[in-house]
């Protein structure tokens, strides 16, 4: 796949080769994301970021990618700020914003939203999730996640071992990151779910057909039994029909310290997309789990930058230019370690 000018809708759009491509160029922009180094190698160009639902690390970290790469940010968050609260449709917002912008970032509520304004846009749209569908985004940070943590422990991502668990069915993360796990070889899936919010019969099908081992059960102490990585996810409650049926399914899979202990391998890395829901009735990852060394949750939203400004480098066309441009950062920037 060409990157260049294209959008970035779906993980349907990537080989195997164009993921690990873009992982090569996500571990050149660690310095610049250190606070090593930095570039100005997009000054002058314009991210629009539009995010018509709730979001902070996505949001953020594609703005952070576009700055340290030296672009300029516009945001939009709320519908009722824009001119669709006066019945502009997606097709005359993206025509009119894609004259304001060089790319494009969406998060819009509805499946299939984000592409019905790529079609209108004159300028490349990056989807920040598009309801219950697809976060591409996400999961290339996510598999970048688990490649450098399978490396760390001196294993890759072919043969993978991994337990997906929480609400498959809204987790517009997990159907991303499934698809792409599916571009590798001989992966084992525990998907773990609550009865009622498995993963589609479509996708688990489609992993199954490229030869991949599928085991769907609804226990969290059996599902995390001999796995490289635990996936926990969030019970989307904002997608179900009503907040009574989303309550029945909150806390019902809680992982802390001592079942990780009894249960998980040494080494088994705990990943979550996030927000973690920490109220009291949920606590899906408990905080004991902190200090836990293989508790990479904080890792894989740093390693979000890293992602997104390889995803805009490659869009926009200055991956062989980031480095020509390059200068050392003269400010102070010792980071504390956090308690
Ligand atoms: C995820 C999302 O929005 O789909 N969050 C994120 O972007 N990191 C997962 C979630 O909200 O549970």
């Amino acid at each position: 796949m060409n990157f260049v000018g294209q959008d970035i809708l779906s993980v349907d759009q990537f080989e195997r080769a164009d993921v690990e491509r873009l992982f090569d160029v996500a571990d050149a922009m660690e310095p610049f994301a250190r606070r090593e180094r930095i570039t100005r190698v997009l000054q002058g160009a314009i991210l629009s970021n539009l995010f018509f639902e709730p979001s902070t690390r996505t949001r953020i970290s594609f703005g952070s990618a576009f700055n340290l790469l030296g672009g300029e940010v516009r945001e939009t968050t709320e519908i009722r700020e824009t001119s669709f609260a006066k019945g502009e449709s997606l097709h005359d917002t993206a025509r009119v914003l894609s004259g304001y912008s060089d790319v494009i970032v969406m998060r819009h509520p509805e499946p299939g939203s984000v592409g019905a304004f790529a079609r209108a846009s004159r300028v490349p749209v990056i989807n920040g999730g598009d309801g219950p569908n697809e976060h591409p985004s996400q999961a290339l940070l996510d598999l970048y996640t688990v490649r450098k943590e399978m490396r760390a422990r001196g294993g890759g991502i072919d043969g993978l071992r991994i337990a997906l668990i929480g609400d498959l069915k809204y987790g517009r993360a997990v159907h991303s990151l499934c698809k792409l796990l599916a571009l590798f070889e001989g992966v084992r899936f525990n998907l773990v779910s609550p009865p009622g919010l498995e993963v589609s019969e479509e996708i688990a099908a489609a992993l199954r057909r490229r030869g991949h081992a599928v085991n769907e059960g609804h226990e969290l102490e059996t599902g995390i039994h001999h796995v490289d990585i635990v996936y926990v996810t969030r019970t989307q409650e904002e997608r179900f029909p009503s907040q009574e049926e989303a309550d029945r399914y909150r806390g019902l899979f809680r992982l802390n310290q001592a079942i990780y202990t009894e249960h998980c391998e040494p080494n088994t890395v705990i990943m979550h997309p996030l927000p973690r829901d920490s109220r009291s009735q949920a606590q899906e990852l408990d905080e004991d789990l902190n200090a836990n060394p293989n508790l990479a949750i904080f890792r894989q939203t740093d390693n979000g930058v890293l992602v997104r400004m390889a995803l805009f480098a490659m869009v926009l066309d200055v991956v062989g230019r980031v480095d020509a441009d390059a200068r050392p950062v003269t400010w102070y920037t010792g980071k504390r370690t956090p308690r």
